[in-house]
C-alpha cells in the first residue's frame, strides 16, 4: 500500500436526475428544456436517444443502491429535477416526486451511503425557459422558492447540498457555443445568465443557512486549468489568464471569495455588457459564499495569444481574446475529444489551497467516457476497462499528493456510477463503473473498474 487517504474519505460517484431517472406515465414530471428540445429537434441527439430513455433509475434505484454498496460507495451525488418536484417551475409541488426522492434518499441512508444533493444540473423547467430562463430575474426568485422547498422536504436527512453543477456550462452551451438549449450566440445574454446563476447560488446559500439546518452547502464547478503555450511568453500568459477569468474565476471567485474577478469585470464593462445589478445583490453575493467546493475535472485548457483574426459574425466572444493551443503530443481521450492531463487535478487543488483560503473541497467529478465498450467484454460477460482503472488511479495519486501538501480535499467521486445518458451525446460515451445494457431493459453489470473501486474504498487507498 503506497497511497493512503485521510480517514472518513468520501468514496463514491456522481450522477444527475435528468441523466438517470427517465420519464414514466403519471410521474407528474413536466418538461425540462431537454425534453422540449428533443421533441423539436431529435436529430441533434446521438442515435436519436432522448432524455426520457435514461437508465430507469426512477424504477431501479433500490437495485442500483445495492450495486453502489457492492462497489464500495459511502457517498453518492445526484440532483433533484426541478421539473419533477415543481412541474411549472413555481407553484404546486408534485407529491409523486416527493415520494420518489424521499424513498431514494432513505434507501441510500439505510444502506450506509450518504446522499449528496445538487439542485440544478442544466435542467430548466421549460415553463420557466419560455419566460427567459436564467435571463430573467423571476427565475432567480422561483429558484429560491424551489430550493427552500427542497431543504424543507429533505434537509433533515440530506447534509450535503449543492446549488449548481457547472454553472458555466449553461452559459457556454446555451448562449455562446450552441450545445445547450436555446442554442444562441449572444455574449450579453451569456453574461446575464451567468450573473443570475451566481446570484441564485448566493441566495440559496443564504436561505439554507437561515433555516439553521445541520449540514453544509456548496457549489460544483468544472475547473479547467488554463495553461499558456509558453510560460515565458507574456502574450500567451496574458491570454491564458483571460481564458481562466472567463471559464474558471467567473464562478470560482464569487462562490468562494464573494466577488467577481476584476479583470473579467473590466472586459465586460468595456463591452458595455454589464448585467442589471439590483441594490443589495453584490452584498448578497459577498455575504453568502460556499461552505464546500465541489471540483469537476476532466481536461485542461491550452491557450496561446490570439493569432487568428477576430470573427465578428456573432458579436463579441471569449475567443476574441485568445486562441486554443493544439499542443503536440498531448494524451487524448479520442472518444470525447478531451485531453487527459492527470496533473491538472493537482494544480487545481494547489490553487484552491494557495489562492482560495484552502477551502474545504472534494473532487465531485472525474472520469473517462469511452465509446464501444462492448469490445472489452470477457467470457464472464464483464467489461474489462483497465484504461478506466488507470485513469482513476493516476488522478487519485495526484489528489493524494495535494492532500499530503495540505489541501483540504475530503473525497473523490467518479463520474459516474452506472452508464448514463449524456445530453446531446446520449449513450455514445460510457462513463460508469457499472454497464447498462439498453437492449435488455437497462440490465446492470459491474465492470472490472467497479470491483477495483471497492478494494480502493475498503483499503482507503491502493
Ligand atoms: C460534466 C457534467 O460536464 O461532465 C455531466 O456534470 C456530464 O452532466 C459529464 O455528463 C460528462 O460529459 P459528457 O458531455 O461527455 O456527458
Amino acid at each position: 500500500m503506497t497511497v493512503k487517504f485521510p480517514e472518513n474519505f468520501w468514496w463514491g460517484s456522481s450522477a444527475s436526475g435528468p441523466q438517470t431517472e427517465g420519464r414514466y406515465e403519471n410521474d407528474g414530471k413536466s418538461e425540462s428544456i431537454w425534453d422540449h428540445w428533443f421533441q423539436t429537434e431529435p436529430e441533434k441527439y446521438f442515435d436519436g436517444v432522448g432524455p426520457e430513455k435514461t437508465s430507469r433509475v426512477y424504477k431501479k434505484y433500490k437495485e442500483d443502491i445495492q450495486l453502489m454498496k457492492q462497489i464500495g460507495h459511502n457517498t453518492f451525488r445526484t440532483s433533484i429535477q426541478w421539473s419533477r418536484l415543481i412541474p411549472n417551475g413555481v407553484g404546486e409541488v408534485n407529491q409523486e416526486a416527493v415520494r420518489f426522492y424521499n424513498d431514494y434518499i432513505d434507501e441510500l441512508i439505510a444502506n450506509g451511503i450518504e446522499p449528496f444533493m445538487n439542485l440544478y444540473h442544466f435542467d430548466m423547467p421549460f415553463a420557466l425557459q419560455e419566460k427567459g430562463g436564467w435571463l430573467s430575474r423571476e427565475t432567480v426568485e422561483a429558484y429560491v422558492v424551489y430550493v427552500k422547498t427542497c431543504f424543507e422536504l429533505f434537509g433533515d436527512r440530506v447534509k450535503h447540498w449543492f446549488t449548481h453543477n457547472e454553472p458555466v456550462v449553461p452559459v457556454e452551451g446555451g448562449y455562446l457555443y450552441q450545445f445547450h438549449y436555446p442554442c444562441e450566440i449572444d455574449m450579453k445574454k451569456a453574461v446575464t445568465v451567468g450573473y443570475h446563476e451566481v446570484l441564485s447560488s448566493a441566495k440559496a446559500i443564504q436561505a439554507y443557512h437561515e433555516m439553521g439546518l445541520d449540514g453544509e452547502i456548496g457549489i460544483i464547478l468544472n475547473l479547467t486549468p488554463s495553461y499558456p503555450r509558453d510560460e515565458k511568453n507574456p502574450e500567451d500568459v496574458k491570454a491564458a489568464k483571460i481564458a481562466d477569468a472567463f471559464f474558471n474565476r467567473s464562478f470560482l471567485d464569487p462562490s468562494v471569495k464573494g466577488e467577481f474577478p476584476a479583470d473579467l469585470v473590466e472586459i465586460v464593462k468595456d463591452l458595455e455588457m454589464l448585467p442589471e445589478i439590483h441594490e443589495g445583490d453584490l452584498e448578497t453575493i459577498q455575504n453568502n459564499t460556499v461552505d464546500i467546493l465541489g471540483i469537476n475535472y476532466y481536461t485542461p485548457r491550452r491557450i496561446k495569444a490570439k493569432e487568428t483574426p477576430v470573427d465578428h459574425t456573432h458579436g463579441p466572444m471569449p475567443d476574441d481574446y485568445f486562441d486554443v493551443y493544439d499542443m503536440p503530443g498531448k494524451k487524448m481521450n479520442p472518444y470525447r475529444g478531451w485531453e487527459i492531463y492527470e496533473k491538472g487535478i493537482y494544480d487545481i487543488l494547489t490553487n484552491t489551497r494557495e489562492n482560495y483560503g484552502n477551502i474545504r473541497c472534494y473532487i465531485s467529478e472525474n472520469g473517462m467516457g469511452v465509446e464501444g465498450e462492448e469490445r472489452f467484454i470477457n467470457d464472464q460477460g464483464q467489461i474489462e476497462d483497465d484504461y478506466r482503472i488507470e485513469f482513476v488511479k493516476d488522478h487519485l495519486s495526484y489528489v493524494h499528493q495535494a492532500i499530503q501538501e495540505g489541501t483540504n480535499c475530503v473525497g473523490y467521486h467518479m463520474w459516474t456510477c452506472m452508464d448514463n445518458w449524456s445530453w446531446l451525446n446520449a449513450y455514445k460515451n460510457r462513463y460508469g463503473f457499472i454497464a447498462v445494457d439498453l437492449a435488455q431493459e437497462g440490465k446492470r453489470t459491474i465492470k472490472k473498474s467497479g470491483h477495483w473501486y471497492k478494494t480502493v474504498s475498503d483499503n482507503n487507498g491502493f
